[in-house]
């Protein structure tokens, strides 16, 4: 079966990290490389953790670095969340391995324009670089297959009432990819909320006993203490892996397909994914949004691939 080319765009983060492992042997992926942003921490930080993983995973793909900062915003890390490190709780060995010479913009376009199938463009963290890449060379917009985000609500927000953290970092990213007319899958904290890491989850996982769930293990319970401390949660919702689990199964996730506006306007709502869920506005529908999740099939889709480390 033709394998499904995609380009993970992410900013490792914990929950970034498992969706790197849950795509990284994944058969029915060809995955032609990670790129990184800032975000849960500065690049120089999502960066070198981005590299300890794809070593520590013993994945064969290229990493490449993107923009230092947002498009018009500054950086706003998230280290009360994933630590000073942006990956604190595992350590890993000694890096042997570098970035790709590429930046992220360059290797996007690259790849894209190169390849013979349509290529999926998955991002979990600011869309910053793809939005980028999509205003340098606009011409990789008919070789995408589909965009599909961690990012968004179309219920409330993570950071102010109205925003999800990763629209919020780059809104004006966001905007440009959600209206560059190539397919949009939105998975937002709507469904994302509702798969938390307990500690169940955790004891298991960690009955698998090899490299994958040692790393799960460990990542996991600081993810948890930290996502206590600042919002109260027994356990963590796991955002980014949402995005490899709808590819692998579509039936994961309830789709509806709405008119989205990423609202730009610098006031309160600034960063919003605004989701006309009952087309109030009868404006063409440009994307489609998560509204509810098979939390069994997801935790089954995690297991499965952590025995494959
Ligand atoms: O709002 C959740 C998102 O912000 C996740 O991608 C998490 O890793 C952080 O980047
Ligand atoms: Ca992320």
């Amino acid at each position: 079966m033709k394998k499904r080319k995609i380009i993970l765009d992410c900013d490792p983060g914990h929950d970034d990290a498992i969706a790197i492992l849950l795509a990284g042997k994944n058969p029915i992926f060809d995955l032609l490389g990670i790129t990184v942003a800032s975000g849960n921490q500065t690049l120089a930080k999502t960066g070198r953790n981005a590299l300890n993983l794809v070593q520590y995973l013993e994945l064969d793909v290229p990493v490449c670095l993107g923009a230092v900062n947002p498009i018009i915003k500054e950086v706003e890390v998230c280290e009360a969340i994933h630590g000073e490190s942006g990956l604190d709780g595992f350590d890993f060995p000694p890096l042997e391995i570098d970035f790709d010479k590429r930046n992220a913009m360059e290797f996007m376009i690259e790849e894209i324009l190169k390849s013979k199938e349509k290529v999926t463009m998955i991002t979990t963290g600011p869309m910053t670089n793809l939005g980028l890449a999509l205003r340098i060379e606009p011409k990789i917009i008919e070789n995408i297959e589909e965009i599909v985000l961690m990012g968004g609500s179309y219920q409330n927000g993570n950071v102010t009432p109205a925003a999800e953290f990763n629209i919020y970092c780059d809104p004006e990213a966001a905007y440009i990819c959600f209206n560059s007319g190539v397919k949009v899958t939105m998975v937002g904290l709507d469904v994302t909320r509702k798969v938390k890491v307990f500690s169940h989850i955790i004891d298991r996982m960690e009955k698998i006993n090899n490299n994958g769930s040692d790393l799960f293990v460990k990542l996991m319970r600081v993810f948890n203490e930290n996502q206590k401390k600042v919002f109260g949660f027994d356990g963590s919702p796991l955002h980014d892996p949402v995005t490899i689990g709808y590819l692998i199964n579509p039936d994961l996730l309830e789709i509806q397909h709405v008119h989205c506006d990423i609202d730009i306007s610098h006031g309160t709502s600034y960063g919003r994914t605004n989701c006309d869920i009952f087309d109030f506005l009868e404006l063409e529908r440009n994307t489609y949004i998560a509204k509810d999740i098979d939390e069994e099939m997801f935790w089954d889709m995690i297991e499965e691939a952590l025995k494959r480390y």
